[in-house]
């Protein structure tokens, strides 16, 4: 099968033929018809997160998925051949992923099924970034009326964050640079706008003079943030600030749980939230690809898969 693969430490990436994978018992087989671009992959790619997993090469990236189910491993209940799925390839270690024609995946963990309705290449783009939006509301827990600031708001999980934290009933402000991406978030719901190329600080404090009650941190400098909370106020990080760095923080590894999925699935169907998809790319492409994401874009990259 095609695949864009790490081939060994240190090489480049490249797109080329590797082994179609075989479903082990509890897996499953998904045919691959979407995925997109996280940070994450670029890590792996440059050769980041050796050392920190087992890396069986060659390694083919990607996190997320979304496809039909070609082939299921003995014991698999939840799952069965036609089901149309999407999820975040979650093993303990790297060598499978999103982007190639085929991925085995354990079906306890990062597996959903999408229900009628759900685009395949939104779900595609939906797992990694919006399990770590919804576990970074669940963290922080933004109550209606209460004031959200989303720093990192124009990027995949901040777009999705904001959806949810506007649909909660808060009030949001979003980091976006004037022009395009001030359009972009004001699209998806904020309230109010402050542009991350300027003090933020001092036009949260504008904007909000008595602060902000949570902090989503996806981006830029969370200490500097931090003296916008609320004595009650709360900071969910996906960057690594957490209870060591403040009291108030929580640092949110993303988990893409069942139960997790299955909401965005719903949520994703009924139109409750919107994936946005800046640009698409062919598997062929996603070298390419990777140069746009490191440039910063609008919401998501999608590779189209099949
Ligand atoms: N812990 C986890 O499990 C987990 C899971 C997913 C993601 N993450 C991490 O969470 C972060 C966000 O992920 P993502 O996929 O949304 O990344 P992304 O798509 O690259 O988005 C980041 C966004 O932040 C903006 N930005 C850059 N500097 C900023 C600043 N100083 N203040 C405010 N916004 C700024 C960028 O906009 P410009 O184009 O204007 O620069 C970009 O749109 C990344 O660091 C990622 O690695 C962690």
């Amino acid at each position: 099968m095609k695949a864009v693969v790490l081939p060994e430490h240190g090489a480049q990436v490249e797109v080329t033929e590797v082994a179609k994978p075989e479903p082990a018992a509890g897996e499953v087989l998904v045919k691959v018809q979407a995925s997109s671009i996280n940070g994450f992959d670029l890590s792996v790619a440059g050769g980041h997160v050796a050392g920190m997993m087992e890396h069986r090469y060659p390694v083919v990236l990607g996190k997320d998925f979304a496809g039909t189910v070609e082939a299921v491993g003995e014991g698999v209940t939840r799952f069965a051949t036609g089901d149309t799925v999407f999820g975040v390839v979650t093993k303990a270690y790297l060598g499978d992923g999103g982007f190639g024609e085929y991925v085995t995946v354990p079906e306890a963990v990062g597996l959903a099924k999408l229900p009628d309705g759900a685009d395949i290449a939104a779900a595609g783009a939906l797992g990694l970034a919006g399990t770590a939006a919804v576990d970074a509301l669940t963290a922080a827990a933004p109550q209606s009326g209460e004031t959200v600031l989303i720093s990192g708001a124009t990027g995949g999980v901040g777009a999705i964050a904001l959806q949810y934290a506007v649909a909660a009933g808060a009030t949001v402000i979003a980091t976006a640079k004037p022009g395009a991406e001030e359009e972009f978030v004001r699209s998806l719901g904020a309230h109010q706008v402050v542009d991350h190329s300027g003090d933020v600080p001092a036009q949260v404090r504008a904007a909000s003079p008595d602060g902000v009650d949570v902090i989503v941190h996806l981006a830029g400098d969370a200490a500097a943030l931090v003296q916008l909370l609320t004595e009650k106020g709360r900071v969910a990080s996906t960057m690594g600030f957490g209870a060591d760095q403040h009291p108030a923080a929580t640092f949110v590894y993303a988990n893409p749980a069942e139960a997790t999925l299955d909401r965005l699935a719903g949520d994703l169907a009924a139109g409750r939230i919107t994936v946005p998809v800046a640009k698409t790319y062919a598997l062929n492409e996603v070298p390419a690809a990777f140069g746009d994401f490191a440039g910063g874009t609008l919401g998501k990259i999608g590779i189209t898969v099949s």
